[in-house]
């Protein structure tokens, strides 16, 4: 099989309050989006990659990775799900249906390369795919919906954080897809919309510090994570 990459890139990440969508905001003066699909494309397993960008996003032609032979892109759609979908639809005549895509989100520039190189190791193998994910390290309170009263702790030996990449067989991808947004269920990542088709995702024990740029404060964040990681 061979593997692809599709990165969401369509969001305007709204929680980030800056004048441009948080994956043209800058690190060291290079796009967040330029770090990330650098830091993919490092791995040499990739027939190629498909950006997900917003129907008006004007800052794509500015960027680095516009000039990169390998990397194309498609219009995105209104939620994470469905610009998913259209990268997979625009893969659709080079991806044969035991194919592996890897979906990374494009404001998640700290991927560890190990990281990478070991969720490809342990899944290339699996019938299925499956995600990295993180345990969970801080004590879990639960409300009632809307109030601040604590009903419980919620034991968290079992419970994960879900990063990304997710890696999954491009037909399994592309249809539970499909099925969990007819379903009209939330579809928050990829696994979500797999494990609604009734299919078992694996997780591979991947860094805390895969950090979603999702605040202001966390640019300063990935900016001293990726001194640290460097690669
Ligand atoms: O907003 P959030 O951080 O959850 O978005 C996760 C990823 O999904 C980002 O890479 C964002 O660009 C992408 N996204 C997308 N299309 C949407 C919404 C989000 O590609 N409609």
């Amino acid at each position: 099989s061979r593997y692809w990459l599709v990165v969401p890139a369509a969001g305007i990440g709204q929680r980030m309050q800056a004048d441009c969508p948080k994956q043209y905001l800058r690190l060291d003066g290079r796009y967040i989006l330029d770090i990330t699909l650098s830091r993919l494309l490092q791995h040499p397993c990739f027939s190629g990659c498909m950006v997900a960008l917003h129907p008006e996003d004007s800052w794509w032609p500015g960027t680095l990775a516009s000039t990169n032979p390998r990397i194309h892109t498609c219009t995105g759609g209104r939620e994470r799900a469905d610009s998913v979908l259209a990268a997979l639809a625009a893969l659709a005549t080079r991806a044969a249906p035991d194919d592996w895509v890897l979906v990374h989100d494009v404001a998640r520039p700290c991927l560890h390369p190990g990281d990478l190189d070991r969720l490809i190791t342990r899944l290339s193998g699996h019938a299925v795919g499956g995600l990295l994910a993180a345990p969970v390290t801080d004590t879990l309170k639960r409300t009632r919906p809307g109030s601040l009263e604590v009903e419980a702790t919620v034991d968290r030996s079992s419970l994960w954080r879900a990063l990304t990449p997710q890696m999954f067989r491009y037909q399994i991808l592309a249809e539970a897809l499909v099925k969990a947004l007819d379903a009209g269920v939330a579809v928050t990542d990829e696994a979500s919309a797999v494990e609604h088709a009734g299919l078992i995702p694996e997780l591979v024990e991947g860094r805390s510090d895969n950090l979603k740029i999702t605040l202001p404060a966390d640019l300063a964040l990935a900016g001293f994570i990726l001194g640290q990681i460097g690669g």
